[in-house]
This record gives structure tokens, sequence and C-alpha cells, in this order.
């Protein structure tokens, strides 16, 4: 296969733990929804988009709501959201990710985001890593939701290079059918078991090198 000359990164349980505030602010929702709502259901919500993250919610409590009704509630929830990641600090961006950052931008590897989120840009400048990046792709951007590949094809266009040139890192597994649907090699970030599917699996960035590139 060709060099990789470009990585793209999930964001949320790739670069940042922010699954625990998402979870805190969609906890106090449903509680004020009376939808009993736990961690394990949380769990389907992880790079799902704001709006289907409240659907499943909903469906939970066997609830239906306008549009209207739920545009209201997404915001809701996103303004409890924001409080949270405002007080996020650089020690959480998760450990050696910035260091592998600095080493693609040290081998000229282009570097992308490919997010749901829409408040992307906001936690790359809470944690002051927006400067490793050439270009962001997030929830702004596209309007299909993985597994479809659109956010990860908006990458690789913009990075001006061709899918099988790049690497897509992800925690999801909505996030590596994506990847492999838009003709990416992925590396899967957290455990074995959810993320079989990736072509390589790795526990974190800690003692990561940009060898494992050449391992794709
Ligand atoms: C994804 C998260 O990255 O972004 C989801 O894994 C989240 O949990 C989605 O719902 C949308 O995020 P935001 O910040 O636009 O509400
Ligand atoms: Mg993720």
């Amino acid at each position: 296969m060709n060099k990789i000359k470009g990585c793209i990164f999930d964001l949320d349980g790739v670069i940042v733990d922010t699954a625990k505030y998402h979870y805190l602010a969609w906890s106090s929702l449903a509680k004020e929804l009376g939808i009993a709502f736990n961690e394990d259901d949380n769990e389907r919500l992880k790079g799902v988009s704001r709006m289907e993250s409240l659907n499943i919610i909903l469906s939970l409590g066997n609830r239906k709501m306008t549009l209207e009704e739920k545009e209201l509630l997404a915001d809701k929830k996103n303004k409890k959201y924001v409080e949270c990641i405002d007080k996020l600090k650089e020690e959480e961006i998760l450990p050696g990710v910035k260091e592998f950052l600095q080493e693609l931008r040290n081998e000229g590897i282009k570097i992308s985001l490919g997010s749901a989120s829409k408040n992307s840009r906001f936690i790359l400048d809470k944690l002051a890593l927006k400067n490793y990046f050439d270009c962001i792709i997030d929830g702004n951007k596209i309007s299909k939701a993985k597994p479809d590949p659109e956010v990860f094809l908006a990458a690789v266009r913009e990075m001006e290079l061709k899918s099988e040139e790049c690497v897509v890192f992800e925690d999801a597994l909505a996030g590596v059918r994506a990847a492999h649907n838009g003709g990416m090699k992925v590396i899967g970030v957290g455990s074995e078991e959810n993320l079989s599917e990736a072509d390589i699996v790795i526990k974190g960035f800690e003692g990561i090198s940009t060898d494992i590139l050449s391992k794709l």
C-alpha cells in the first residue's frame, strides 16, 4: 500500500475523554425528563450526533416529542455540556497524544480532525491543540453520521490526499466502519473487544510512535 501521508483523528475518546462530560449533561437532562439513564446507556451515545443521542434517550423513556421540543432539549443539554468543557485543562489531553501529534508534524504527515462534535474548535482551543491540525472537519461541516464516511472523506479531500494514503484513529465502532467505508485504514483506540474490526488496536497513545504507521 501507499505510504501514510495523512492522519485523521476522532476527538471525543481519542484526544480527550469528554464522554464523562457528555454523560453528566445527558444524565441531568434525562433526570429532568424522568427517564432512567445509566453509564451503559451512555455507551450507545459515543460517536453519535447530538440529536441522535437525544432520540436514543427519549426512546429509553418511550417518549415522543416534536422537532421543536427536541431542539430546545438538545440546546439545553449543550449549554450544560459547554459549562463542563469550559473548565477543560491541557492536562486532560489523553496521555501520549501531544507527543504523537508532534512526531507527525516533524515527519511532515498531514493531520486532520474528523469528529461529529459541533464543539470541536472550542475543545481544541481549550486544549491548545489547534495549531497541530491542518484541517478541522466536524459536525458543523457534515450532515451524515458515522458509519457514513462523509466526515473522513471530507478530511481526505481537504488534505488533498487519497483515502488509501490516510489512516483514521477512532474509539467508536461506528467510526471504524466509517473509515473502512471511505477506503481508509483504521487504528482503533480502546479495547480489542469493541474495536476488533480495526486494522490495529492500541490502548492509547502512551509509548506509541509513528513506527505504527508502517505496520498497517
Ligand atoms: C461525538 C461524541 O464525538 O460528538 C458524541 O462521541 C457526541 O457523544 C457527538 O454526541 C456530538 O457532539 P456535540 O459536541 O456536537 O454535542
Ligand atoms: Mg469518539
